[in-house]
């Protein structure tokens, strides 16, 4: 009988648990995957509670008022002036990948980046832990970032302080990714009333929802979702004249594979149609797009313009302001970076020995093999049972 071989089934176990080590990267500790993250008082104290509306905490599947007091958008779509809803001009087109970054992104990405087309993010604060270097590359091409919350969960059903601690949670995992804080929230499921627009405007987020809906999200649970309808929409939607009159926000999901496989399809019919796709902050004619003076990409921010002076756009024009700024976001965003480079070659530091300890253990075992043929000329598995 063989006995068990006790030090490779650790080294086999370690070898396991080295992937998650490499992906969890972000320093500190973080909430639990996919569950509404804990409250606390520092993240509750950010917000003026005063000054947060009314509105109800609304149980789950609650069905509507019969007066929307609280402009709460499910019920009948309703809206604030300091709601995103679409891009002002005829021809442009944002389109929004919500959810993720999952593991289907990067296929995502790869596509956009043939087609040199810029898109909005709106990123789930626990896949952000989850997959942070595909945050850094959304980030580095240029895409941009919005928050959606920590769970994805039904905000109008949170009490004020779990809402504040699903986007702050979000927002300090997109800081700690890739050093930038988001301006843009998405309230899931376009759930949200005027007490979320409350929270979320003194976070220093503007809501931002859609126009155009796939509805795709519901694949997840309904097996009757046929993904063709995905194009079928953008089909209809392009060739509609009464939907002729402005831009337009759609909205896709890239947390699911058929989901994210319909993002090739439906950029073909959009630019066939002679759509401009951009980010929603581009549309709007939003040139500062995150609290820090940085472009959707990350580098500096050019110099402020100054309309009576044309020559000024340019945004190399060498003075000390630009000096001033261009040292101090790089400097700041190579810092805040560090941690995960440390994590990434740590990660890989730690690999590189199991790999030297597995090779030395294999190496040993083949020496004593041969020993035992040679020298004692013994039945070489009995040798190799006593390891
Ligand atoms: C919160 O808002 C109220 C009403 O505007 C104001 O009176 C109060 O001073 C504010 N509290 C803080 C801590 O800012
Ligand atoms: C809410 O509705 C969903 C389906 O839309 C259902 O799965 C869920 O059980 C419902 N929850 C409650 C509390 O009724
Ligand atoms: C989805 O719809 C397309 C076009 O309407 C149809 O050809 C296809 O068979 C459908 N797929 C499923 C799985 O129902
Ligand atoms: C999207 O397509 C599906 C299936 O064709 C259809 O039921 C739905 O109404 C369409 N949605 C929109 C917003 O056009
Ligand atoms: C939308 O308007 C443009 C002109 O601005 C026109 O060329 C195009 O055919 C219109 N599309 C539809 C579907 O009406
Ligand atoms: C994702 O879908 C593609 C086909 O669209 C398939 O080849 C691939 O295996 C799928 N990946 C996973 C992880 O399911
Ligand atoms: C592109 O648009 C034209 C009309 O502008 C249409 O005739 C043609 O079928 C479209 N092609 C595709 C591949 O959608
Ligand atoms: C822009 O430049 C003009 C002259 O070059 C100056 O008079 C004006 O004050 C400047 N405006 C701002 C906002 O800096
Ligand atoms: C405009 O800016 C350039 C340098 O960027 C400067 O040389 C020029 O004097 C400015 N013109 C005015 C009117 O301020
Ligand atoms: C701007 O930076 C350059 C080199 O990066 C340096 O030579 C120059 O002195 C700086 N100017 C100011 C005003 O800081
Ligand atoms: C440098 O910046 C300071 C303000 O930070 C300003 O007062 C000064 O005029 C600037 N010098 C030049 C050469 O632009
Ligand atoms: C420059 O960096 C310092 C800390 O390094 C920070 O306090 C300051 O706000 C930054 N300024 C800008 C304009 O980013």
């Amino acid at each position: 009988m063989k006995q068990v071989n006790y030090p490779f089934i650790l080294l086999a176990v370690l070898c396991m648990l080295m992937p998650s080590s490499i992906l969890a990267v972000l320093p500190g500790t973080w909430p639990a995957m996919d569950l509404p993250p804990p409250t606390s008082d520092i993240y509750t104290n950010l917000v003026n509670l005063t000054k947060v509306s009314q509105a109800p905490v609304n149980p789950l599947n609650s069905t509507c008022p019969t007066v929307n007091t609280y402009c709460r958008w499910t019920c009948d779509n309703c809206i604030r002036s300091n709601d995103i809803v679409s891009c002002p001009n005829k021809l442009d087109w944002a389109l929004t990948l919500d959810a993720g970054p999952s593991e289907y992104t990067s296929t995502v990405l790869n596509f956009l980046d043939t087609q040199n087309i810029k898109v909005t993010f709106f990123v789930v604060g626990s896949r952000v832990y989850q997959y942070p270097e595909i945050l850094q590359r959304i980030l580095k091409s240029g895409h941009e970032i919005g928050v959606l919350t920590w769970s994805n969960s039904w905000l109008t059903t949170q009490t004020n302080e779990q809402v504040i601690a699903e986007l702050k949670w979000t927002m300090d995992a997109v800081k700690a990714a890739v050093n930038i804080t988001p301006k843009f929230m998405r309230p899931p499921f376009g759930d949200y009333d005027d007490r979320i627009r409350d929270i979320s405007t003194q976070l220093g987020l503007r809501p931002v929802i859609w126009d155009l809906d796939t509805y795709d999200w519901k694949s997840d649970g309904d097996s009757t979702f046929n993904f063709s309808w995905i194009v079928n929409n953008f089909t209809q939607w392009i060739a509609d004249p009464n939907l002729n009159n402005t831009g337009h926000i759609s909205i896709e999901y890239d947390l699911y594979n058929q989901t994210a496989a319909q993002v090739s399809l439906v950029v073909p019919i959009l630019k066939n149609a002679s759509y401009n796709i951009k980010p929603v902050s581009v549309c709007m004619g939003i040139n500062h797009p995150y609290v820090e003076d940085v472009n959707l990409d990350g580098t500096p921010l050019p110099i402020p313009t100054n309309t009576s002076n044309t020559t000024l756009n340019a945004p190399n024009s060498a003075t000390n302001t630009t000096n001033q700024s261009n040292s101090n976001s790089s400097n700041s965003s190579s810092s805040n970076h560090t941690p995960i480079i440390i994590g990434v070659v740590g990660s890989i530091a730690i690999l590189s020995l199991f790999v030297i300890i597995a090779l030395l253990v294999c190496k040993k075992r083949k020496k004593r093999r041969f020993n035992s043929v040679a020298v004692f000329g013994v039945n070489v598995e009995d040798r190799f049972q006593k390891f």
